[in-house]
């Protein structure tokens, strides 16, 4: 095991995504769209329901092929990769709905978290330390069925799967979707804690407001292109930019 992919200064640009273009078959829905994530930070990707935030995710984790332009992570070019291979270059993408082996029980969908990993015992129980350390709920449900968790410790196994494999970007893909607030502060505080450990972040959120207050930098999708980006702080303060982010009512 080596934390080698993890070397680089923070704040260098860790993710590039240059000018793509993404569709599904012949229908396009992304054009022309570019995004970074400086290493160690937390970037929200913001913009309405079907503005292409999961297919840009899609695109970066290799699900889609981008038809034009390039996705850079950590010095090499991915956009061509398959996704197992993305994901072995460090990048984890936590999809939108969870996707749990629900007959299995917690502690095995953890162990999946690291399946074709070598690492020994000791290693092993480290990194499930971490995991119940954020998400306690987990360790006392490790023998359940994932599928008899609620909606809200369904996602945090789904987060501590991904977290199994000590991702270097770590993509979530509206992690608080169905959630009770007190789950949602939960999941608010390990993507905090997950930072400050080193772990970088793109997040994708509807609880938009929320988001911007812990990103540093954020992106504006409308429509499949990128109308906007810059200090979190900044975007969330626009009342021009939030009637293209927040849902319409
Ligand atoms: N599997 C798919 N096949 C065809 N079109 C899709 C598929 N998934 C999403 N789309 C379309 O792509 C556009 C962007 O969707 P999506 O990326 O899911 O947006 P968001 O995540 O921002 O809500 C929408 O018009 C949606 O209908
Ligand atoms: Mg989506």
């Amino acid at each position: 095991m080596t934390m080698a992919s993890n070397a680089g200064q923070a704040g260098d640009l860790l993710l590039s995504v240059e000018d793509v273009d993404v569709g599904y078959g012949h229908v396009g829905v992304l054009e022309g769209v570019t995004l970074s994530v400086r290493r160690g930070s937390i970037a929200a990707l913001v913009g309405r329901n079907g503005a292409g935030k999961s297919t840009l995710l899609r695109a970066i984790s290799g699900l889609l092929t981008p038809s034009r332009g390039q996705i850079v992570f950590n010095g090499r070019a991915i956009s061509r990769d398959k996704p197992h291979a993305i994901v072995g270059a460090g990048l984890l993408h936590v999809a939108e709905g969870r996707r749990l082996f629900r007959s299995q029980s917690v502690d095995d969908n953890l162990e999946l978290g690291v399946y074709g990993l070598k690492m020994d015992a000791a290693g092993y129980q480290r990194r499930l330390a971490r995991v119940f350390e954020l998400f306690p709920v987990l360790e006392e449900k490790r023998r359940l069925p994932a599928g008899a968790l609620s909606g809200g410790q369904q996602q945090m196994l789904a987060i501590g799967q991904a977290m199994m494999r000590e991702p270097v970007l770590l993509m979530l893909d509206e992690p608080s979707l169905g959630l009770s607030p007190l789950l949602v502060d939960q999941v608010f505080a390990a993507i905090m804690a997950l930072q400050q450990a080193g772990t970088t972040i793109l997040l994708v959120e509807q609880l938009v407001e929320r988001a911007l207050e812990i990103a540093s930098e954020a992106w504006v999708l409308q429509n499949g292109r990128m109308i906007a980006s810059g200090p979190a702080a900044q975007i969330a303060a626009s009342e021009e930019l939030r009637a293209a982010y927040m849902a319409a009512h």
